[in-house]
């Protein structure tokens, strides 16, 4: 089974053809991240013009480096939802009348539920023998989503909880604009936080009551008015803010996933997203969870972004009848 994936929800083109929902054959990805860089943010308007630039190029690609004709591939897979509109219509328009035209089946992916399966890709000469079972707790971190799932099979993902204002990785993005440290701030905050470690700046953690959900606005807030009173000291460094704020999120990014897996008797954690790249987040994850009786699992740091390859992959597993959106196997007139 052979699977050409589409990916265009964010600032993102991707294609990439995986086989039998595991092996990654190629996944093509280019960015128009630089150009949105001076506005602190995605300009929806620049990414989808970009994305009509790029998607058929890409898509050449990924065929290419994977050694395939459109004829050889089983069906096309598209990420759905959601995502910037504009973004995703490019993709959405493109998959379908590569189908249509092709005759091929086109499967609709979420593209949350293709962070998580991330974990689940290899590539040929990965020689990782490790490979996650389900079920398993999902922790989607990424710029746009800080969300628990629950996840038994991968047609029935149940949310257990999400943010109730900023996701994670917007708080990053947020709070390195606050210190002018440029965008996307995730990276940036993670190598700055490395030379600031400390205890003297503390930052406040929303507990929610108890409740599984996230919020990270207050964070955010409290460094806000952290370098509004104490730019000007002579020992104010933003190396110690970034490893404050980071600190805060991970901390409690960390409990509420093995609090989840705890409150659902399961012992599998499968991370995902732009902020499963963020190394406190890895590091913290891979020390205390075999303490807490969790196996915790993250994809190559390459697959934590968006990319194709999770939508293919996770397309194979949802291609049964139900979920074939179109069959776009009709003579075109
Ligand atoms: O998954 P993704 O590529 O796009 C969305 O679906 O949103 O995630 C992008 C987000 C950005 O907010 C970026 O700042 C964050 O992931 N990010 C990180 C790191 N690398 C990317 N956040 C924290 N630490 C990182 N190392
Ligand atoms: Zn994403």
């Amino acid at each position: 089974m052979k699977i050409l994936g589409i990916e265009t929800s964010c600032d993102e083109t991707s294609a990439s053809v995986v086989a039998d929902g595991k092996y990654i054959l190629s996944n093509q990805t280019l960015t128009s991240l630089k150009e949105h860089a001076a506005y602190g943010g995605i300009i929806p308007e620049i990414a989808s013009r970009r994305q009509i630039e790029l998607i058929y190029v890409i898509v050449q690609e990924a065929l290419d480096k994977a050694k395939m004709t459109l004829g050889e591939i089983d069906a096309i897979a598209v990420t759905s939802s959601p995502g910037l509109l504009g973004s995703l219509l490019v993709g959405i328009s493109f998959a379908k009348a590569l189908a249509k035209a092709a005759r091929k089946p086109l499967i609709e992916v979420d593209h949350i539920q293709g962070h998580v399966y991330a974990n689940f890709l290899r590539y040929e000469q990965d020689t990782r023998s490790d490979y996650p079972a389900l079920p398993a707790i999902g922790l989607v971190v990424s710029g746009g989503h800080s969300s628990l799932y629950k996840i038994n099979d991968f047609k029935k993902f149940e949310l257990l909880a999400q943010t109730r204002d900023d996701a994670a990785g917007e708080a990053f993005d947020k709070v390195a604009r606050i210190m002018g440290l440029g965008y996307p701030g995730g990276p940036i905050i993670d190598r700055l936080a490395k030379e600031g470690v400390n205890d003297e700046i503390i930052f406040p953690q929303a507990k929610m009551n108890g409740s599984l959900d996230f919020s990270f606005s207050g964070v955010k807030t409290a460094v806000l008015y952290h370098v509004q009173n104490h730019a000007k000291d002579t020992n104010f460094s933003k190396a110690k803010v970034a490893y404050a704020f980071q600190k805060s999120v991970i901390d409690v990014l960390v409990e509420k996933a093995l609090r989840a897996c705890a409150q659902n008797k399961i012992d599998t954690l499968l991370v995902g997203g732009g902020v499963a790249a963020n190394s406190m987040l890895r590091n913290e994850l891979i020390k205390i969870s075999p303490i807490r009786g969790v196996k915790v699992y993250f994809p190559p740091m390459v697959l934590c972004l968006d990319n194709a390859a999770m939508i293919a992959g996770l397309a194979a597993v949802l291609m049964s009848k139900s979920r074939l959106t179109r069959q776009c196997n009709f003579v075109i007139n």
